[in-house]
């Protein structure tokens, strides 16, 4: 029998695959070169065909889309430039008649300044939404009353002119951040999640959610050594005292009360973008979000090795819940570019891992086709952390439209409007790969309908299995072995007998082993054992 783990009864998601939508990009119906929600209703039956469990939605509601959806400015009701509440109840229902769940993105740390509480806030120190954000006064000197570092470049401090005093913003100035020690702010979002949770939302991803609660008292944050992460190396700082406070685990534990009072139980996936896998624990003890996304292993380098040791730590560390995969998002590099260098049987391998890896998979729209990224010049830059950076490109070059058909307007919008971003390559596309057996979004869609329809794979226990140094191999349960060759050369992994369920190169599909498997550079399979 395959094993399961324990405590998820109830948990739909588990083993499944979801799949995010950026909704600017994925469909436009009202041709003007922007995706909205009646597109994404439209093209349900892709999902459907997919076997997709669930979508998450990238934030629909009000913004004035400084940082696209990520400053709301209403909580309540959707963003006219993607539709209205009436489209996203259709496409909630036209979803459900698919067994498809809706999730959508709340915003919890940080509003728009345009938000009426922020805009109140501002406007006197009397307000009564004065205190759900975070106030202090200028330092001795004038300057900002600490020395932290804003996520998108600069300090995380903006002068109010009018009040003399800096209100605190983890990302642009016009997202200034609440406050998560106000038990009022606290309860405002338990009653948007209900109010979404009512209208038959399934559940939502939680932005910066290892972010919301910051040091009461406002600390220095202390100086980066070298064996600190990264970008805390680029801050000049340790986010010791603005990020992963130990008081966010009540808040998800809160929110998880919310969510698990409901029938079926609401899913809620934390963005807990932590740069170390032991960072990322703490979230993971399984009283807290159902799930939380692995950003370090999206980041750990495409070896063998590396690979293996990421998984292996993960599942160590998770093995009484339920790990998340996922290879792509709206900010990070598209797995088939960051992993595999664009080259297309090397994303094959990488899409095999995703989709044989025990727990819950998120696709980013395009992966289904492996979509890479795209140059997007200087001129064209939207997102305001590519113009910032610049020449490091943001997060332009994954966000482009959805490439369903090699045409002008290329099936998201019509013929001869431009598009908000500049299309990709479109010989990869949605129609020509339908009508090709070998193709990639053939592969995406037969390795889902095995996970989906295979114990083993949806839930069976994973185990690192001995192979050649540039193979990565595991079995999945009693019954499953996945074999992925990542080097350049042809290499041999001893498997036992069994037959070739599915291979990257679909010509093996079906083939029987008798013990030892020969595997070409950049190919996998998935191997069921007799
Ligand atoms: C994470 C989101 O995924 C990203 O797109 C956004 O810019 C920041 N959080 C701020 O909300």
């Amino acid at each position: 029998m395959t094993e399961t783990t324990p405590g998820t009864d109830g948990q739909w998601w588990v083993g499944e695959v979801l799949y995010q939508i950026y909704p600017r990009s994925y469909q436009d119906t009202d041709g003007d070169g922007v995706g909205d929600l009646r597109g994404i209703t439209d093209r349900l039956d892709h999902l459907a065909w997919l076997g997709i469990r669930a979508i998450w939605l990238s934030p629909v509601t009000v913004s004035p889309n400084a940082d696209f959806g990520y400053d709301v400015a209403d909580y309540y009701d959707v963003d006219p430039s993607l539709g209205t509440l009436a489209d996203l109840d259709e496409l909630i229902a036209a979803a459900a008649a698919r067994g498809i769940g809706v999730l959508m993105d709340l915003v919890p740390n940080h509003t728009s300044d345009r938000h009426p509480w922020f805009v109140g806030a501002r406007g006197s120190v009397d307000d009564p939404h004065r205190a759900w954000y975070v106030w202090a006064d200028p330092a001795p000197d004038g300057g900002p009353p600490n020395n932290w570092v804003s996520t998108f470049g600069g300090s995380a401090w903006e002068l109010d002119e009018a009040s003399r005093q800096y209100f605190l913003h983890n990302f642009l100035d016009s997202q200034p951040d609440l406050d998560w020690w106000n038990e009022e702010v606290r309860a405002e979002f338990d009653r948007i999640l209900r109010f979404w949770f009512d209208r038959g939302v399934s559940g939502f991803r939680i932005d910066v959610a290892h972010m919301v609660v910051k040091d009461r008292e406002l600390r220095d944050n202390p100086p980066a050594v070298d064996s600190d992460p990264l970008m805390d190396q680029i801050r000049g700082q340790r986010q010791e005292f603005n990020s992963c406070r130990p008081e966010t685990h009540d808040v998800h534990r809160r929110w998880r009360a919310v969510a698990d009072s409901y029938d079926p139980p609401r899913l809620l996936v934390g963005e807990t973008f932590v740069e170390r896998l032991e960072d990322l624990f703490p979230f993971t003890d399984g009283t807290q979000l159902h799930l939380d996304f692995n950003i370090p292993f999206a980041h750990t380098s495409f070896s063998a090795s590396a690979l293996r040791d990421a998984i292996a730590t993960t599942e160590a560390a998770m093995a009484p819940v339920v790990p998340v995969w996922t290879g792509s998002n709206h900010d990070i590099s598209r797995f088939p570019s960051r992993w595999a260098g664009d080259d297309p049987g090397l994303a094959r391998v990488a899409l095999m891992m995703l989709l044989t890896l025990r727990g819950t998979v998120f696709l980013y729209q395009g992966d289904e086709i492996g979509m890479t990224d795209v140059d997007i010049p200087r001129d064209e830059l939207v997102d305001p952390v590519g113009i910032r950076f610049h020449p490091y490109a943001g997060r332009d070059p994954v966000r482009t439209p959805m490439q369903w058909e090699d045409v002008d307007g290329a099936g998201f919008t019509p013929a001869g409007v431009p598009p908000w971003l500049r299309f990709g390559d479109l010989t990869c596309n949605v129609v020509d790969q339908h009508a090709d057996p070998t193709s990639f979004l053939h592969l995406t869609h037969d390795l889902i309908a095995l996970r989906v329809a295979t114990p083993d794979l949806r839930t069976g226990l994973w185990r690192a299995v001995d192979a050649p140094a540039d193979v990565l191999a595991y079995t999945r349960g009693d019954g499953h072995l996945v074999a992925l060759n990542l080097g350049d050369a042809s290499a041999t992994v001893g498997t036992g007998p069994g037959s070739v369920v599915i291979g990257t190169d679909r010509a093996r599909d079906g083939e029987v082993v008798a013990d030892g498997l020969a595997l070409p550079g950049r190919s996998g399979v998935v191997l069921r054992r007799s």
